[in-house]
């Protein structure tokens, strides 16, 4: 025993911090949400993030409790691989009835979004080896991705986060192959339009394929609209496009992770895909992962969306899928995420984030755009949005690290009773610092006002703080 272990022991969790209880949530009731910090709860603070873009209904919802108790007396555990149940079927097809036709025809239910991408990674896996195709096994993913915290999920992504695992990371020379990330706020060159930006990418992608030898290489992955990596940059226009049209001409697997930005919360028709901003049905993805607002943060909830190509190569081939995890397709997980998206739907809810949160993200760009403060650029669609924090506008150079602007942000926040996340900027300065946003679908207008408020107040204070450190110029 230590001197640390003898000391009396303030805390059992083991996230976050060791041996410190932070921040905890006591309570929340629609948009707001209490947090108990050192002893003291702190209620009405509007919850701008919703978890980690999670929470579409909103906390507390009357309706969802119901749903909830239903599916509990409804619902028999039983372990898919040997028995199936009602509802897992039920939501596949929901899901697929309420995407464009003919482009998704099956899906596989899991319990978080770092798990639908491992079985992403073996259902690609699978789909080669269905073909008679063994030798394709590259993965192509981007720089500055999330795709989750497990070390298949890592070993696609790309970010300072992932690098301390770099040992037990798939092969960056010999499977996961890296291309380059698409964020127009520092890499569209002065001039290039959005479409001559697209294009040198997918040269450039293009390229990378050439130079790996297409017949070893199985999929490409991308983030349709970045999350926590990059802070919601959308793809310049043609971008998806171009990348399906690579996926087609290589015969590559085209895999869109909408794990963060999907399931309603940036849908331009009141459905639930956001890559129908910018693809057309026939340019859709051949798999597409999904998870968070899928379960509202009432349950835990994600999963694979399957094409129809991919499904029809396991037909034509051995009509199996070998395994699975314990609770895949959890019956009582699908039935409640069944109740919430029925809900969204006929509420209108993701029409109602779509409006609302475009309104919320023009009210803060044309602020802070305005006046002079830290804000480099504010970015998003629909229910997602965020803002980059520069030390000048002009030249787009990130503060320092050592700064610390992301927790600093966060606890003014606070403060103000908004409830955000902020990362810290990219080591290398390919990315500042910045705040992302993700509220409820329920949102009002006088939410969004609150929102605005608040976040702009806390903008204005933390740049007031960094003007009288010096660290601040303008
Ligand atoms: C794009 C993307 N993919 C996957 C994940 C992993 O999801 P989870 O945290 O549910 O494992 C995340 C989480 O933020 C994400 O943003």
């Amino acid at each position: 025993m230590t001197a640390a272990t003898q000391a009396p022991q303030n805390s059992y969790n083991f996230q976050a911090t060791v041996d410190q209880v932070g921040p905890q949530i006591v309570g929340g009731q629609g948009v707001h949400i209490s947090i108990e910090r050192d002893g003291q709860v702190t209620d009405g603070i509007i919850d701008a993030i919703t978890g980690a873009a999670v929470g579409a209904l909103g906390h507390a919802d009357e309706e969802v409790y119901e749903i909830i108790n239903k599916a509990a007396r409804q619902s028999t555990y039983s372990y898919p691989c040997l028995v199936s149940n009602k509802s897992s079927e039920e939501l596949a097809k929901f899901y697929i009835d309420n995407s464009p036709k003919g482009v998704f025809s099956a899906a596989l239910w899991c319990t978080s979004g770092s798990e639908s991408n491992e079985n992403a990674l073996r259902l690609i896996r699978q789909y080669w080896l269905e073909r008679g195709r063994p030798e394709k096994v590259k993965l192509i993913s981007r720089e500055s991705s999330y795709h989750g915290f497990s070390l298949g999920a890592v070993s696609i992504s790309w970010n300072p986060r992932t690098e301390p695992y770099t040992p037990y990371l798939m092969d960056r020379e010999k499977i996961n192959i890296k291309i380059p990330c698409a964020y127009s706020y520092r890499f569209k060159k002065d001039g290039e339009t959005e479409e001559a930006y697209a294009q040198r990418l997918i040269e450039q992608t293009e390229k990378i394929i050439l130079e790996n030898d297409p017949d070893t290489i199985a999929s490409l992955t991308v983030e349709t609209l970045p999350g926590s990596s990059l802070g919601t940059c959308p793809p310049p226009k043609g971008y998806l496009k171009g990348l399906r049209d690579l996926c087609n001409k290589y015969d590559l697997i085209y895999h869109l992770d909408e794990v963060m930005c999907g399931t309603g919360r940036s849908n331009p028709n009141g459905a639930f895909n956001c890559w129908e901003n910018f693809l057309d049905p026939a340019d859709a993805p051949d798999i597409q992962t999904v998870g968070k607002t899928l379960g509202s943060g009432y349950v835990t909830i994600a999963g694979i969306l399957i094409g129809p190509k991919i499904r029809d190569a396991y037909l034509e081939g051995s009509k199996a899928i070998g395994g699975g995890h314990t609770y895949s397709s959890h019956a009582f997980n699908c039935a409640v995420s069944l109740g919430i998206m029925q809900k969204l739907k006929r509420d209108n809810l993701t029409a109602n984030i779509f409006e609302k949160g475009n309104l919320m993200g023009q009210k803060l760009k044309s602020i802070f755009l305005s006046e002079s403060n830290i804000v480099g650029d504010v970015r998003g669609i629909g229910g997602f949005w965020s803002i980059e924090f520069v030390k000048d506008r002009a030249t787009k150079e990130p503060f320092d690290l050592s700064l610390n602007l992301a927790p600093r942000i966060k606890a003014i926040a606070f403060q103000n009773k908004v409830n955000i996340m902020a990362m810290p900027g990219n080591p290398d300065g390919s990315c500042g610092d910045r705040i992302l946003l993700a509220p409820s679908f329920v949102i009002t207008e006088q939410n969004v006002d609150e929102i605005v408020e608040k976040v702009v107040k806390s903008v204005n204070q933390l740049t007031e703080e960094l003007r009288a450190e010096g660290a601040f110029q303008f």
